[in-house]
């Protein structure tokens, strides 16, 4: 009984101390496991309760914009820049400009200084796809390496990607695809994928956990995903594609109006810091990070041995762009017979 009183008034005390300490609305859009350790080491090291909700990049740009009127969020943490980026264009999030800036790479600050210091560039990743080699084997399917290796009529029904209106990576695919082969080669190409795709997804990364189930063979994501499955176990291949490929600045922003302001700027200088992003070590998350002094994983994806493109994120994390390029897809794209 009397253990139960002290357990109880502990208790008191230490949430006492959380709401002295304040409260923090986390939306993430990176990996489920990242965003829990990031909620959970910002509550260690400051006290501040973290309450976080995980959606992909598409979806929580549109619960930011469907809050504008009465935010609910504080920070947005995670998940491909280009959603962040039409959301400062929009006036839904906070210009900010962090006292850390001077230890981040200069991708990370061009992505904040592109967009009014409305957003950051926190880690970044080349997009690829993964392939489960039991099950290409199994099925005598030959070792995809490009692109255009997804679209041959042997991989019908073999391939899964993301919804690119949820998802970040799947809208990152089509805006890759459409500065690779041009406007009309990138529907194209969209167009001959789709006949081949098993399913569109809501999270980015689930075609390749999936693939790692043996579920699907190939799975379209960013090659950071792909590794952490072949990390975590399963027989998963990560291919950089042959004729070039796209990549993400993962980023952060401050929602405009945040309820809770100042516990806002206290996470975002924390998530900049080489010490809070070295957490992504221990969950399997194998993006390059924004802090010159973060670690890297002997296992994370080797850029500079792929062929990057020029992505244009001014262009594609527009407004408009990002509209226009989505009602297409949804237009053109999704509503063909597979
Ligand atoms: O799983 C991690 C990750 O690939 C991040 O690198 C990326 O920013 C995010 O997921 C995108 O998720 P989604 O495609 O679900 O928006």
């Amino acid at each position: 009984m009397r253990s139960v009183a002290l357990g109880l008034s502990m208790l008191a005390v230490s949430a006492g101390m959380a709401s002295a300490a304040g409260k923090l609305n986390l939306y993430c859009s990176a990996q489920e496991e990242w965003c829990q350790v990031m909620a959970r080491g910002f509550e260690d090291a400051t006290g501040i309760d973290v309450d976080m909700t995980r959606k992909s990049s598409g979806e929580t740009f549109a619960q930011v914009k469907a809050e504008e009127a009465n935010p609910k969020g504080d920070v947005w943490w995670g998940g491909t820049g280009d959603p962040h980026l039409q959301a400062a264009e929009e006036g839904l999030t906070e210009p900010y400009v962090s006292p850390m800036r001077g230890e981040l790479h200069p991708w990370a600050i061009s992505q904040a200084e592109s967009a009014g210091d409305r957003t950051i560039g926190i880690y970044s990743g080349g997009l690829g796809f993964g392939y489960n080699s039991d099950l290409l084997a199994a099925n005598g399917l030959p070792e995809p390496k490009c692109w255009e290796d997804l679209t041959k009529p042997e991989f019908k029904g073999h391939v899964q990607m993301a919804n690119p209106n949820s998802s970040g990576t799947a809208y990152t695919t089509l805006a890759t695809m459409v500065q690779l082969f041009g406007e009309d080669g990138g529907f194209d190409y969209m167009k001959r994928l789709h006949a081949n795709i098993n399913q569109y997804t809501k999270s980015g990364s689930a075609p390749i956990k999936a693939a790692g189930q043996g579920e699907t063979t190939v799975g379209i994501v960013f090659m950071h995903d792909a590794v952490a499955q072949t990390v975590a176990g399963f027989p998963v291949v990560t291919v950089a594609p042959c004729e070039g490929t796209g990549y993400e600045i993962g980023s952060m922003s401050i929602i405009a109006g945040a309820r809770n302001m100042d516990e806002a700027k206290q996470f975002y200088d924390w998530a900049l810091s080489a010490d809070a992003q070295n957490l992504a070590l221990g969950v399997n998350a194998f993006q390059v990070m924004s802090n010159v002094a973060a670690q890297k994983s002997e296992f994370a994806p080797d850029l500079s041995a792929v062929k990057l493109i020029d992505y244009d994120f001014k262009k594609y994390g527009s407004s408009d762009e990002r509209k226009r390029l989505l009602e297409k897809w949804d237009n053109d794209v999704s509503t063909l017979p597979q």
